[in-house]
């Protein structure tokens, strides 16, 4: 099925024309119901649980000054940035978010939902100017596979995977935004090898997965955080130093 860019109320986005009622994807962190999310607490929000310890950094990411000290224990890589949403939600938590997405097209949202946010003029609520924090300290890679990006990034405290997983039943269409993702995928975003690489190269690996699907490579996760639809998978990586939340 062909999957279009156009620019549709201001913002790029990917939709399919053959079929309009699956809506359109496009990144937009100003979003209400996102900017509602990182009002509340984020200590609530499972994927953030499910990194353990909150680090307290409020300098932008190191990669966007090279003065800066490299510090491994506020560096977080997604390794899967779809769109975004996770990345940007612990950002807010107070991770350095080093950001890897091997689509070009959902890059290039990537790319426009930052750029429109930072261009925001709004900066009064608590949550714009969390948001504005935030991604100071977000650094998206160009785009390509994180089995190729992950080896050249300077360490990260952890490596976070959310790659596609092949729904077989029609859930998936209720849920536009994961629909429209899978008509753009197919086997290379699933995942493969990414975790053995992730393991070898952080201390800590945390994999999302649907609330009932077998773990990523079927590798039994040392610890498991539950949220309302998803599992998130806790692995300990290369260093001893590893504390579990
Ligand atoms: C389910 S989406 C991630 C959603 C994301 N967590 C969010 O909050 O928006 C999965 C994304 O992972 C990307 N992906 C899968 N394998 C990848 C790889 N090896 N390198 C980089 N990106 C990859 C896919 O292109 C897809 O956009």
């Amino acid at each position: 099925m062909t999957v279009e860019l156009f620019r549709h109320k201001g913002r790029l986005s990917l939709g399919l024309p053959a079929e309009p009622e699956a809506g359109v994807l496009c990144v937009d962190f100003a979003d209400p119901s996102i900017q509602h999310r990182i009002s509340k607490a984020l200590s609530g929000e499972a994927v953030v649980k499910a990194m353990g310890q909150r680090p307290q950094t409020h300098s932008p990411h190191p990669f966007f000054n090279s003065n800066q000290i490299f510090d491994t224990e506020t560096h977080l890589i997604d390794a899967t940035a779809g769109l975004g949403l996770d990345a940007f939600i612990l950002a807010c938590a107070g991770w350095h978010v080093t950001l890897i997405e091997q689509s070009p097209l959902v890059h290039a949202l990537l790319i426009d939902g930052i750029q429109r946010a930072l261009d925001s003029p709004n900066q009064e609520t608590s949550a714009e100017k969390l948001t504005r924090a935030a991604l100071s300290r977000m650094y998206l890679c160009p785009p390509g596979s994180s089995l190729d990006v992950l080896p050249t990034l300077p360490e990260a405290h952890v490596i976070y995977l959310d790659p596609m997983f092949p729904d077989r039943d029609k859930s998936a269409r209720v849920k536009k935004n994961r629909y429209l993702l899978q008509q753009l995928h197919g086997e290379e975003a699933l995942g493969l090898n990414l975790l053995p690489l992730a393991l070898s190269l952080a201390r800590k690996v945390v994999v999302k997965r649907p609330a009932r699907a077998l773990p990523l490579e079927n590798l039994p996760p040392s610890a498991a955080i539950k949220g309302k639809t998803s599992r998130f998978d806790i692995y300990a990586g290369k260093s001893k130093r590893l504390i579990m939340p």
